[in-house]
């Protein structure tokens, strides 16, 4: 199961974007900041002029921040979560947040299934398609992020973990409906944090294989509807060639999430 040439994951039909199709672009704040931190990124942020109109942003803050964050950000910025809960319900789950907890706080997105969290919280795709049911199922919109380690890459299996691991389990466990509130998060571990930004034709080629399988895998109108985001090292200075990839519908964001660059990449894509 190798990559193929970008011609046989590029069927014509794929070729121009959905005209109404929004990138979303995400900043994933992981376990950083302080009240002050905080305080001064929201500012950075409310200050930092009109939005391109093709342009949704989402911002996830750990959950400490969630509530004041709600409270100050500009309204066309949503606020996520990072994570959630994999109890269906509210009561005796000490340190879980439930997504109808999260949903009745006036939160509409979740992240899931975040390599940090797969690696060091032991998630399996399984307990990532299974919490993102269920925060689908409550209401809210997913984040759900996949992607392959170095190693996988380097022995040939970036698809066969990406598509039948990490998104087969996600085809399994949604309906058609879900998929109208799903956002798949490409993210290449060894891209992750490291300064080492996948290539436009790396990203396309998987970001391409992605929209070919939920074409077989549910259906061709949720592969064009579906947006399918890179994350790994997104930067304002390479988010201008990587949006031009017919098949990266936006930007999940972490170190440069922190900083003004998240306005520059949010512009990249006007
Ligand atoms: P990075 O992180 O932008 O710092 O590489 C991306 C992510 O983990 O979502």
């Amino acid at each position: 199961f190798r990559l193929q040439t970008r011609r046989q994951y590029f069927p014509p039909q794929h070729i121009c974007r959905m005209a109404d199709k929004k990138y979303l672009i995400g900043g994933n704040w992981k376990c950083n900041g302080t009240k002050e931190s905080v305080a001064e990124l929201v500012q950075t942020l409310n200050n930092g002029g009109d939005f391109p109109a093709n342009a949704e942003v989402v911002v996830a803050p750990p959950f400490l921040f969630i509530d004041s964050v709600m409270q100050t950000i500009r309204p066309d910025i949503a606020v996520s979560t990072q994570n959630i809960g994999k109890n269906t319900k509210t009561g005796a789950f000490t340190g879980e947040i439930a997504a109808p907890m999260a949903k009745a706080f006036g939160l509409n997105w979740v992240i899931t299934g975040h390599s940090e969290r797969r690696s060091m919280e032991g998630e399996t795709s399984a307990i990532v398609a299974e919490k993102s049911k269920i925060a689908l199922d409550n209401g809210l919109s997913v984040i759900a992020c996949c992607g392959e380690q170095l190693s996988d890459r380097e022995a040939g299996n970036t698809l066969a973990v990406v598509l039948e691991d990490h998104l087969q389990a996600m085809v399994d466990a949604f309906s058609t409906e879900d998929w109208a509130r799903v956002v798949i998060a490409y993210e290449p571990v060894w891209a992750i944090g490291t300064g080492v930004v996948a290539s436009p034709e790396q990203a396309q080629e998987v970001h391409a294989a992605i929209r070919k399988f939920l074409s077989e895998k549910v259906s061709p109108e949720v592969s064009a509807a579906t947006r399918v985001i890179y994350g790994g090292s997104v930067k304002g200075s390479n988010a201008g060639t990587l949006k031009d990839c017919p098949d990266i519908d936006g930007f999940l964001v972490g170190g440069a999430a922190l900083t003004a660059d998240f306005l520059t990449i949010i512009n990249a894509v006007a």
